[in-house]
C-alpha cells in the first residue's frame, strides 16, 4: 500500500481487489462475540471531520476501536479552527503530538492532498469536497460484488446531482477501473463537462440509464452546495429523476438499489423503494465498517500487532 489513501485514481485494480478481498477478512471479526483484534494496538488515528457526517465518521471509529487503535475525534467546531487557526497549522499542530495516521473529511477539494504532503502520519481521505470519496466507493463495490459475485460487465446506473457529488467521482473510477458499464442520469444542469471522457455513457433519460442495470445508485441532491437553481423545483425533480418503483422495474429483476446516504426520501428516491426489497442500502452501511477497517489494516503495514 502507498502512505496515504488520498483518492481511488490513485489505486491500482490489484490494490482495490487487495482490499475488498481484505475487507471479507474484517467483515468476520465483525460477526464475533468479542469484536476486536490487537492488530492497531499502539496507533493513533486521529479523526479530523470539517463537514458534518453520521456514517463515515462513526464507522471510522467503530474500525479503529475493532483493531484496537487509540482513537480520538477533534471536534472542530470546538477547535482553534473558530479563532481562525487554517487547515495547515491545525494539521502540523495535530502532526507534533505524533498520530499515526489522520482520517479527514473538508470542504475543499485537495485538502487531503495538501495534508499528505506536510504530514509524515498517513492520510485518509474521508471525503473532500467535491473531488473523491474514496472508501465510499470501496465500500459500494464491496457490496456490488458481493450480491454479483463480480464488478466487471455489470451494468451499473448513477442517477441524481452528479455535478456535486464525490461519491460518483469515486466510484465512477473505481467501476471503470474494474470493467463495469456505467451509466450516468441526471438533469442537463448536474452533468459534468466531459464526464464522458472517463468512459461512461451519460444520458439524461433515467429509463434508458436503468435498463436492464444490476445495480441502481441513487446519489442525495446537494443542495447546500448548489449556487442558483439547477431545476425548477424538487417536486418536479422527484418527478423526473426519482427512482420510483416503476423505474426499478425496467431494471434487471434482481437488480440492487444502492444510495451513498443522507436520503432525501421523496426527491431523489421514493420511500418504497429505499426501504424495499431490492434495497441493500443499509448493507452498503454495515460493509462501511468492515472496509475501513481492511483499509486501516493495510496502511498499518498489513500486519498483525505485537
Ligand atoms: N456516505 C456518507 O459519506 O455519509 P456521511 O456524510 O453521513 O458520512
Amino acid at each position: 500500500m502507498k502512505k496515504d489513501l488520498l483518492g481511488i485514481s490513485d489505486l491500482t485494480r490489484d490494490e482495490i481487489y487487495l482490499i475488498l478481498d481484505t475487507t471479507e477478512a474484517m467483515r468476520e471479526i465483525g460477526q464475533r462475540p468479542i469484536k476486536k483484534v490487537p492488530t492497531m494496538r499502539g496507533k493513533t488515528v486521529v479523526n479530523l471531520f470539517y463537514e458534518p457526517s453520521t456514517r463515515t465518521r462513526t464507522s471510522f471509529e467503530i474500525a479503529e476501536k475493532r483493531l484496537s487503535a487509540d482513537t480520538l475525534n477533534v471536534a472542530v467546531a470546538a477547535s482553534s479552527v473558530l479563532k481562525g487557526e487554517t487547515l495547515l497549522d491545525t494539521a502540523l499542530n495535530i502532526e507534533a503530538m505524533t498520530p499515526d495516521m489522520i482520517v479527514m473529511r473538508h470542504a475543499s477539494s485537495g485538502a487531503c492532498h495538501l495534508l499528505a504532503q506536510v504530514c509524515k502520519s498517513r492520510i485518509i481521505n474521508a471525503g473532500d469536497g467535491m473531488h473523491e470519496h474514496p472508501t465510499q466507493a470501496l465500500l459500494d463495490a464491496f457490496t456490488i460484488r458481493e450480491h454479483k459475485g463480480r464488478i466487471e460487465g455489470l451494468k451499473v446506473a448513477i442517477v441524481g446531482d452528479l455535478l456535486h457529488s464525490r461519491v460518483l467521482r469515486s466510484n465512477v473510477l473505481l467501476l471503470t477501473k474494474l470493467g463495469a458499464d456505467v451509466w450516468l442520469s441526471g438533469p442537463p444542469t448536474m452533468i459534468p463537462v466531459g464526464i464522458e471522457r472517463l468512459g461512461v455513457h451519460v444520458s439524461t433519460s433515467v429509463e434508458e440509464a436503468v435498463a436492464d442495470a444490476d445495480a441502481i445508485m441513487m446519489l442525495r441532491i446537494q443542495q447546500e452546495r448548489m449556487q442558483g437553481a439547477f431545476f425548477p423545483s424538487l417536486r418536479e425533480y422527484f418527478h423526473v429523476f426519482g427512482m420510483t418503483a416503476a423505474r426499478v422495474a425496467r431494471a434487471k429483476p434482481d437488480v440492487i438499489i444502492m444510495h451513498p446516504g443522507p436520503m432525501n426520501r421523496g426527491v431523489e428516491i421514493a420511500s418504497d423503494v429505499a426501504d424495499g426489497p431490492y434495497s441493500v442500502i443499509l448493507e452498503q452501511v454495515a460493509n462501511g465498517v468492515a472496509v475501513r477497517m481492511a483499509v486501516l489494516y493495510l496502511l498499518a503495514g498489513g500486519r498483525d500487532g505485537d
